[in-house]
Parts: structure tokens; C-alpha cells; sequence
């Protein structure tokens, strides 16, 4: 009987042994070779009556898996193979893929809105972060004892307190307008910085972006048509409202709200349910600062807007802490590699 045969061939699987690799190679010639016994065990097959045809087959079967697992039993405990694999490498490949960095989220959203606004003619300009007392303050018309101005928010650098890190943008604002005259419309990204707890929410150092356009008959119509304008190109959306407020520097002054919506339980979150969300201060540049900056408030007028980065970052691409813009995790910034 042909399965009496193979349960004879199994148990001679089963039992062979060896260490020798020539040997081990014969076994496996024997049963696997062109004309090994699994070949003519198969050639046999056909002359099988149908009914036994399926047990025949499991048992030939059963013998080549034992067959070939034996072999590779025995060929694993065999001594190593000796050729060097260093020798294989393809020295001719290049190095291709390698990891390229990511823009960072932050400086992503600071390129988007410098490009929303050169398309309007601004153009950008840039200040220290090291500031002085008067470029930051006093000459935004901050009054003495403004709150401001308090340890409290302000990390001074000299005990005289006159030099500081920049609690703002606004800064760049009257650097520019001292050295130019109206016509201007400048954008001014950087970082500040504010004596702040750390939190998922706020951070004592941060980034701003600020806009300024001075030139003759500038309105607060002009002010509302431009922010509309930008929050439509960055969000795509183009609902806002002005909320008054105060600003030193600004007479009158608002705050912009964006209507974000309230589709998603997420949009209900951020804008605690209102479906509005507070982004930009603004105002009609105050008489007394573009005084002190030697510009003629009765020929010249213009606003000034300004926004902090993070919060754009974080709305726009869900970043729940405020946090993981600093910690330089490379899984938090690689996820930013196909931004441009
Ligand atoms: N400097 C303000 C701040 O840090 C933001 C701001 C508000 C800037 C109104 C402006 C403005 O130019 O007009 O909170």
C-alpha cells in the first residue's frame, strides 16, 4: 500500500540526523530531486482510484513539508556560512531615502499670511527682541503706570528696566514708522515674549504677527475689508465682527471674531459652544503714536492689527497644547514634512 510506504519514508525523515552539509544536501536530493521518491510518489498518483485520491495526496504532502522541514532544521545548526556578507552590499546605491527635516508649523502659518498680504501690497519688515522702554511702550502711548509695564509681564534684561524682551510686535511699528513717511503697509512676524505660567494655553515665549497701513484717508471700513479678506484666505471664512475694546496705541479699538461655525463637536469646543472665535486685536493707529513718530496725524491716518501665531497654528491644524511647539518632539514635526 502507497501510505504504508510514505508513513515508512515519514519515519525515515524523522530519524535522519546529520551535520554535515554535503550529507544534508543528498537527503534533500533523495526526496525532492527530479527523480527523488516525492517526484515519483506524485507519478504514481495518477493510477491512485479517485476515492483514495485525497487521503493518498495529504499523505505526500505530509511527507514534503517534512522533508523540508528537516532540511532547514539541520541546515540552521550546520556551521555558518562563510561568505562575507560585506562583500554583497552594493556600494553603487545611493544613500536615497534619506530623512529630510519639516518646516516648522509656526514658520509654515507666519509664509502663509506674509503671502496673503503681499498680494495686497505689504511688504515685511523685521525688529529686535531686545527692546527699549520707549519703542515698546512709551511710545504706543502706553501712560506710566499702565498695567503693562508691571514685573508681572515683562522680562526685563537691565535692573533700570529700560531694556526688555519685546512683549509685542507693536514695536516694529514704530521703528518703521521713525525711519519712513506714509504711504507704508508693513507685516511684522516675531517672537515675544511675556512673564506668563506655562500652560497648554499660553507660554512666556510666543510668536506674533503685526500689520500696519498709514496713508492718507485710511478708514475703519478699510480695516474691516482687509481683515475680511484675510481670514477668508486663511480660513476660508469670511464672516467676522468687531468687537470694541482697548488698545493704548489704537483710537477706536476692536477685537475680531471669526465665525468658525459649530458643525463639529470640535467647533463647539474651541468656540466654547458661540460658534465665534476671538483672533486679532486691532484699531485706527492713536493720533499720539504716529505724533511720536513724527507723523502728521492731521494728513495722515491708518490701522494696525495684530495676532498671535500659536493660536492660528492650533486652530488650523488641531494642535491641542501650545507646548509641543517647543519640545522638538520629531514625531509632532515630521507630520508638518509635506507642507510648503
Ligand atoms: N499688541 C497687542 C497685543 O500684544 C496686539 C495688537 C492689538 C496689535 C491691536 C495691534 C493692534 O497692532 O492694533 O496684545
Amino acid at each position: 500500500m502507497i501510505i504504508e510506504q510514505i508513513k515508512t519514508h515519514l519515519k525515515d525523515v524523522n530519524d535522519f540526523q546529520s551535520t554535515e552539509s554535503q550529507e544534508i544536501q543528498n537527503f534533500r536530493q533523495n526526496y525532492l530531486g527530479k527523480k527523488g521518491i516525492l517526484n515519483s510518489l506524485f507519478a504514481s498518483f495518477r493510477d491512485i482510484p479517485n476515492e483514495e485520491k485525497k487521503e493518498v495526496g495529504k499523505w505526500i504532502n505530509d511527507l514534503k513539508v517534512a522533508v523540508n522541514e528537516k532540511v532547514d532544521s539541520l541546515q540552521n545548526s550546520v556551521a555558518p556560512k562563510t561568505s562575507n556578507t560585506k562583500n554583497d552590499e552594493d556600494l553603487s546605491k545611493t544613500p536615497f531615502p534619506f530623512p529630510v527635516g519639516a518646516r516648522h508649523p509656526i514658520n509654515i502659518v507666519i509664509d502663509k499670511i506674509n503671502t496673503i498680504f503681499s498680494r495686497i501690497g505689504y511688504s515685511v519688515v523685521e525688529g529686535p527682541e531686545i527692546e527699549d522702554d520707549w519703542h515698546n511702550f512709551t511710545a504706543l502711548n502706553f501712560t506710566e503706570n499702565h498695567p503693562a509695564r508691571d514685573m508681572q509681564d515683562t522680562f526685563f534684561v537691565e535692573k533700570d528696566m529700560n531694556s526688555l524682551l519685546r512683549t509685542h510686535t507693536s514695536s516694529v511699528q514704530i521703528r518703521h514708522m521713525k525711519d519712513n513717511q506714509p504711504p507704508m503697509r508693513i507685516l511684522s512676524p516675531g517672537r515675544v515674549f511675556r512673564n506668563e505660567a506655562i500652560s497648554a494655553r499660553s507660554h512666556c515665549i510666543f510668536h506674533q504677527i503685526e500689520g500696519l497701513y498709514i496713508d492718507k484717508n485710511v478708514s475703519f471700513a478699510d480695516l474691516k475689508n482687509t481683515l475680511q479678506y484675510f481670514t477668508k484666505a486663511l480660513f476660508g471664512k469670511s464672516k467676522i465682527r468687531l468687537r470694541p475694546s482697548y488698545f493704548p496705541f489704537t483710537e477706536p479699538s476692536a477685537e475680531v471674531d471669526v465665525y468658525w461655525g459649530l458643525e463639529t463637536e470640535t467647533d463647539y469646543k474651541i468656540t466654547k459652544g458661540t460658534g465665534w472665535l476671538e483672533i486679532i486685536g486691532c484699531g485706527m493707529v492713536d493720533p499720539n503714536v504716529l505724533e511720536n513718530c513724527n507723523i502728521d496725524p492731521d494728513k495722515y491716518s491708518g490701522f494696525a492689527f495684530g495676532m498671535g501665531i500659536e493660536r492660528i497654528a492650533m486652530l488650523l491644524y488641531q494642535i491641542p497644547d501650545i507646548r509641543m511647539f517647543y519640545e522638538n518632539d520629531i514625531r509632532f514635526l515630521k507630520q508638518f514634512s509635506t507642507e510648503v
